[in-house]
């Protein structure tokens, strides 16, 4: 999907997709930054949109791992299907469902969540179930990787994770911070 199309969607569903711009492709490096992609056998991506990141995921994948990708809108969905690559599911539902579709594909546990969820506009609450959800369904030596565009959501994920690591990209409209969580901190 060009710059432009993602605009005018983005425009329309403001309240879900939470921007106007997609990541540019130094944020998408920023996000797969802290992947090792030699252990990663199951990378879940949440809030996909049009399949910017995703892309840039699948380049660095393993040949036997599986990228379970979740997104809302369906026209963002339909762009990622055209991306043809059988280690890649396209899931047009909640992140919230997250657990029963990886348990679906067969899996337990996920190395890697990367998110790109809009938590700044969803209620608290909400943002707190996923976030929770998604430190349950981490394998312990895993990462989740959250985008913002500031530091106040920040607190969502020391609550919840007790850590994170922040990387600022500043060549993305707006600047964006790359949060880093460990599911389990080594002492
Ligand atoms: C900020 S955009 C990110 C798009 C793309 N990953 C990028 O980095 O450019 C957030 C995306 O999350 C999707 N989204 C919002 N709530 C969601 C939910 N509960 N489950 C799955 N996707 C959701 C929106 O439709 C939107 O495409």
């Amino acid at each position: 999907m060009g710059t432009i199309k993602f605009f005018k969607e983005s425009v329309k569903n403001l309240k879900t997709v939470g921007t106007i711009t997609r990541s540019s492709k130094y944020l998408c490096q920023g996000m797969i930054k802290p992947v090792d992609f030699d252990k990663a056998k199951v990378i879940v991506e949440l809030g996909a949109g049009d399949g910017v990141v995703t892309q840039h995921i699948l380049s660095k994948m393993r040949s036997d791992a599986i990228l379970l990708a979740f997104e809302l809108n369906s026209k963002f969905c339909d762009n990622m299907r055209e991306i043809k690559d059988d280690r890649l599911v396209v899931i047009e539902d909640d992140a919230l469902k997250v657990e029963s579709y990886l348990e679906h594909h067969g899996h337990k546990e996920a190395d890697y969540i990367i998110s790109a969820l809009p938590f700044t506009i969803f209620p608290e609450e909400l943002s707190y179930k996923i976030i929770r959800k998604c430190k349950q369904i981490l394998n312990p030596a895993g990462l989740f990787v959250q985008i913002h565009y500031s530091l106040i959501p920040k607190k969502l994920y020391m609550n919840v994770f007790g850590n994170v690591k922040l990387n600022f990209v500043a060549f993305n409209v707006p600047p964006a911070w790359v949060m880093v969580c460990r599911k389990e901190v080594k002492q």
